[in-house]
């Protein structure tokens, strides 16, 4: 197993990134985590050691992306694990348009920022380190009622692969790993709290953190973390794109309902 002596944490308050933050602590890697509401970073760091630092940051600013790229300058992190997101359940005209220009610096320009500049700092000093992006079985596709979810999750394993190509020969890592469903806030924020249903294929974010964790042992650039969803991303891909977007749009419609404008957040 491969041991980190400092990770930094984006989405570290709830999900995934909660999950991967208490395994890496019981591995003996001290912590910086951040997420924007910072009762719920508290919380979630509630029983995890004194020295965590908690940084309250709001990703889709420019601002907090850059205070955090100063931390990552003074602190030199050896894993930074790009992980918060979200997504919005619906065709994208439906969705008032700064929430979308929200998913798009949360998604996109924040770990795009993030690795650049952690990239560049260990280069600057000679240090090796690992990028692991979180993005989403998702972004295999064109994903109709998801598609600017999607769309930013194939940017993320895009630009993550070709960057792991850029750095191996420099002892940096870049992993993307791509998630099927888990079990955490991600599907009542995507439906704007309409009622989910569980079902076979969601995951517990525990088990889910294992399984990133266990890829990161290993060399790849890219990983699916669950069997099945490597099995529907490889039929999916075969498949003309026509009957795999009725498909994926067909896997949405218990999950959401369209809100009209009067009672939704703009
Ligand atoms: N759950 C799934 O089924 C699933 C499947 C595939 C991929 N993923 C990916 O897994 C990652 C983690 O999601 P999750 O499932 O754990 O969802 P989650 O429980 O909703 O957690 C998302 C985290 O991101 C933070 N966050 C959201 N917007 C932010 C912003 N603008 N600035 C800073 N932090 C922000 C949230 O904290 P605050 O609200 O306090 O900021 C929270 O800590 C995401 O990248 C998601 O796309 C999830």
């Amino acid at each position: 197993m491969l041991k980190y002596s400092l990770a930094l944490v984006t989405g570290a308050s709830s999900g995934l990134g909660k999950a991967l933050s208490h395994a890496l602590s019981k591995r003996g890697t001290s912590l910086i985590l951040t997420a924007r509401d910072n009762e719920k970073l508290k919380q979630a760091a509630s029983d995890l050691p004194d020295s965590t630092q908690l940084i309250a940051c709001d990703l889709s600013s420019n601002r907090d992306r850059k205070n955090l790229v100063r931390k990552i300058q003074e602190q030199q992190p050896d894993l930074i694990i790009n992980n918060a997101g979200f997504g919005l359940y619906g065709p994208a005209y439906s969705q008032p348009f700064s929430d979308l220009e929200k998913m798009v610096e949360t998604n996109i320009q924040a770990p795009m920022q993030l690795s650049i500049e952690a990239i560049r700092t260990w280069l600057k000093l000679g240090k090796k380190g690992t990028l692991l992006n979180i993005s989403s079985a998702a972004g295999f596709f064109s994903y109709p009622n998801f598609c600017v979810y999607a769309a930013t999750k194939a940017f993320v394993n895009h630009f993550s692969q070709a960057l792991h190509e850029e750095t191996r020969k420099s002892g940096i890592r870049v992993l993307t790993v791509c998630p099927g469903q888990i079990d955490t806030n991600f599907r009542k924020i995507a439906s704007r709290n309409f009622p989910q249903q569980k079902n076979s294929l969601t995951m517990s974010a525990d088990y889910a953190a294992e399984c990133v964790l266990k890829e990161l042992d290993k060399g790849k650039a890219l990983s699916i973390i669950d069997w099945r969803y490597k099995i529907a991303v490889g039929i999916g891909r075969l498949l003309p794109s026509c009957f795999t977007q009725a498909i994926l749009e067909r896997s949405l419609k218990e999950r959401y309902t369209i809100h009209t404008k009067s009672d939704r957040r703009e």
